[in-house]
């Protein structure tokens, strides 16, 4: 578990402009499985969260109809200014926090969280979020949600001492900034929720939804080194069909 530097391959990692952690410019494992979807969903797809838009431009090329938020407007205009002219009009722009979004009920045909709701600063907030998201979705929806695991933010020690709390607890914990790895916390938030399989799968039956699949996944492309196997979480599930 030993490593220097933050060993990112630097093409397809971007920081944020707001200090929420990096984009990722390639698709998880979960996010790929999601795409494969995408042709038969005829709804609006969200893509929450979603950074500079890289993942709404994949959904656009797909011919989706596609709503992209993001907290920072910067990363918004990003995207506005960047987005094909010829997919512009199959794009809403929501800029702002996702749990003050105004979005009918069972109006969307899919999800995307990906990499963000380990930002989230308390419980109540992610179970506040996966409420909205189950909501907003349609019978059948498709909800993909990743979260980056808290190795990745803390140095081998301090993740030791979060994980002697896991499966004793509901919760293993938020970092602090003062854990946080020193050559990363310029670039994140305050704090950062450890989740894992288990913790999601569980938030995300709570709210009702089915889990067809949720794994800690690595990200061999996006690390130089490949010390970090589980380098993020993350789950399809879908809302049923009653
Ligand atoms: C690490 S980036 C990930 C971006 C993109 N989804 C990706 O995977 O590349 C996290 C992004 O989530 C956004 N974010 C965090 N909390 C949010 C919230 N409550 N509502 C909307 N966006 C949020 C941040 O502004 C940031 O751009």
């Amino acid at each position: 578990m030993e490593r220097e530097g933050t060993n990112y391959a630097t093409s397809k990692v971007k920081p944020t402009l707001n200090k929420y952690g990096w984009v990722i410019e390639q698709l998880d494992p979960l996010c790929a499985e999601f795409f494969t979807m995408v042709p038969s969903i005829q709804a609006p797809i969200a893509d929450f969260g979603c950074g500079y838009g890289y993942s709404s431009k994949k959904l656009l090329e797909l011919g989706a109809t596609v709503i992209s938020n993001d907290l920072d407007d910067r990363h918004m205009e990003d995207l506005r200014v960047t987005v094909n002219p010829d997919h512009a009009d199959r794009l809403t722009i929501m800029s702002g926090n996702v749990a003050d979004l105004d979005i009918k009920a069972e109006s969307l045909g899919g999800i995307l969280a990906v990499n963000w709701i380990h930002f989230l600063p308390t419980a109540e907030a992610i179970r506040d979020v996966l409420d909205k998201f189950y909501r907003w979705l349609a019978p059948g929806g498709i909800l993909c949600v990743t979260a980056v695991q808290l190795i990745q933010y803390v140095e081998p020690e301090i993740y030791k001492k979060y994980m002697k709390g896991r499966g004793k607890k509901e919760w293993i914990g938020w970092v602090t900034q003062e854990e946080m790895r020193e050559d990363m916390k310029d670039n994140l938030p305050s704090t950062i929720c450890a989740i894992d399989e288990v913790i999601l799968r569980r938030e995300l039956l709570r709210v009702g939804f089915s889990v067809d699949k949720c794994f800690p996944y690595s990200a061999p492309d996006v690390y130089e080194d490949d010390y970090i196997k589980d380098f993020a979480v993350g789950a399809i599930a879908s809302k049923p069909v009653i």
